[in-house]
């Protein structure tokens, strides 16, 4: 393992990625790990990230010097970088002359080890008001720019290395390959993390924790809780039971997607729940866009434990129903603090919102993964591409895409213009350039129109291609004239009481990317 030590700011999941994306396996602790801890993961490499601090701040976050000395290579990051110096006996100055972007760096040392191959002139991303002015005793100084002297030192006795920019953001033109050659030429590690070795790991994992017992998973449709499924149905086979709630809110084709492709692909046992009439009733004369959340939220939890009990009662002699397959992934991990070790936690509310109080042993074989890498494994178990391409859908469905009450009428006329979208946005190319696409039926309003010879009165729909990278904020996409009048026309026209298309072009923030 490559230890990330995270000294704060965004920067360390987005070099674990990098690092990753090396074929080295990485992961993230936290900058108040003691060092005697990190030591004892026996990390192959250390990578130090960046971070808000400056050395010289009050309570800025240190390291001990014995890092340094315990012989594993170690890579620092801007802050990493300059906390390497000033620790090592360099010289770190408050200049005042700051950096902030994309700034030209000047390789001084061709051949060295960070930078052999790589133009002696190239742009990396800065961002520091801090700068090195000396390396300390035993490194050579390989790059600067010209703002700093020191933008890059090596010790390759010592496998001690730095750099004062980022060069884990793409700004950084040749900063993937300086990573690498960290790594392979600074730390000799071989690349070995591939897909098909995470695969063999977590399914020996998976074994080895389930033993004969069962286990249940909840599938919502959506990509992280099909390939925990798809992993975890070929560790233990039909010890598995998949579980389907059909709330009737999916879009068109989504449960068909579940019930035949899934099921044909990986050969899981599924039950499938018609909860329909169920949801329908439940949001009978409802238009309040939080009542309607939790109206669904409650009923999912219901029919989710009405459906384990059936399936203990089906087979009661068997073994026990012991553990709950989640698909939590690393940044939700590292996010809600680090967690090392697996213990008995309560479920939290992951497909779809399970129930709090349901005492499972907790099933998780992605949570060592990036969102992409999930992606990656579930091609690699042969999932639908739909499934693993799928772009993020609520789990409240489009129940929350209809402004006001949810009927049935309203909901096959909304997955009508939605499928129309669906359809045009894949033909044009746009599903990875679009982060998602929620199509909104405003059904409490209407407007005139005309059609043939004759007035309408029907409700519009709202288009909301939003472009993002985690949904906390959004842009909406400038996506192609010529589509968008290619799905207004198919919608007004194919669809029946929708009378006007329109576009929705706020960002988030102010806007939500769902309307409710
Ligand atoms: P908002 O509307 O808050 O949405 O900007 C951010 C992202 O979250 C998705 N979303 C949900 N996903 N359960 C989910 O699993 C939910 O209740 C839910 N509400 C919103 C939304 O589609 C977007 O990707």
């Amino acid at each position: 393992v490559v230890l990330v030590v995270d000294f704060g700011a965004q920067y360390a999941q987005l070099i674990a990625r990098r690092v990753r994306e090396a074929r080295v396996y990485s992961e993230i602790v936290p900058s108040t790990m003691p060092v005697a801890e990190m030591l004892a993961k026996n990390p192959k490499a250390i990578i130090l990230s960046g971070g808000p601090s400056s050395v010289y701040a009050e309570g800025a976050p240190r390291l001990d010097r014995s890092l340094f000395e315990a012989g594993v290579p170690v890579f620092g990051m801007c802050y990493g970088f300059q906390l390497m110096a000033t620790t090592l006996g360099g010289t770190v100055d408050n200049t005042g002359a700051r950096e902030y972007g994309r700034t030209p760096l000047t390789v001084s040392k061709p051949g060295s080890t960070l930078f052999e191959g790589t133009p002696a002139e190239q742009s990396v991303w800065m961002s520091h008001g801090d700068a090195c002015s000396a390396a300390p005793e035993g490194f050579t100084v390989s790059a600067s720019t010209d703002v700093v002297p020191v933008a890059a030192f090596e010790n390759d006795e010592k496998r001690l290395y730095g750099v004062q920019y980022h060069p884990e953001v793409l700004h950084s033109t040749h900063g993937q390959q300086v990573l690498e050659h960290f790594l392979y030429r600074g730390a000799g590690i071989e690349p070995s993390w591939t897909m098909g070795n995470i695969i063999e790991e977590q399914i020996a994992a998976i074994r080895e924790q389930v033993g004969n017992k069962r286990a249940i998973c909840g599938l919502s449709g959506g990509v992280d809780s099909a390939v925990a499924a798809a992993l975890v149905q070929k560790a233990i086979g039909d010890q598995l039971t998949c579980v389907y709630v059909d709330h009737g809110l999916m879009r068109k084709g989504e449960s068909e997607q579940v019930e035949k492709d899934f099921v044909a692909a990986t050969g899981v046992q599924l039950k499938v729940v018609d909860a329909q009439e169920r949801f329908l009733a439940a949001l009978a004369g409802v238009s309040d866009p939080e009542t309607k959340r939790k109206i669904i939220g409650r009923e999912f939890i219901r029919v989710f434990e009405q459906a384990q009990a059936e399936i203990v009662a089906e087979a009661p002699n068997d073994h026990p129903v012991a553990f709950l397959v989640q698909g939590t992934l690393y940044p939700d991990i590292v996010e809600s603090g680090g967690g090392t070790g697996t213990a008995n936690i309560k479920s939290h509310h992951n497909v779809g919102g399970l129930p709090d109080d349901i005492e499972f042993e907790l099933v998780e074989p992605l949570r060592q993964l990036f969102k992409d890498e999930v992606r990656m494994v579930g091609s690699e178990l042969g999932l639908p591409e739909e499934i693993v391409h799928r772009q993020p859908f609520p789990g409240p469905g489009l129940g929350i895409r209809i402004v006001g009450e949810v009927t049935r009428d309203r909901l096959d006329l909304l997955r009508e213009a939605d499928a129309i979208a669906r359809e045009e946005l894949t033909a044009a190319g746009l599903d990875r350039e679009i982060w998602q696409c929620p199509v909104v039926l405003l059904a409490d309003v209407r407007s005139v129109g005309v059609q043939g010879d004759g007035r309408t009165y029907g409700h519009p729909i709202v288009l909301r291609p939003v472009s993002s990278e985690d949904a906390m904020t959004a842009d909406w996409t400038r996506m192609p004239y010529d589509v968008l009048a290619r799905i207004s026309t198919r919608i007004t026209n194919e669809v029946a009481d929708v009378n006007r298309v329109v576009l929705d072009v706020t960002s988030k923030p102010p806007g939500t990317i769902e309307w409710e």
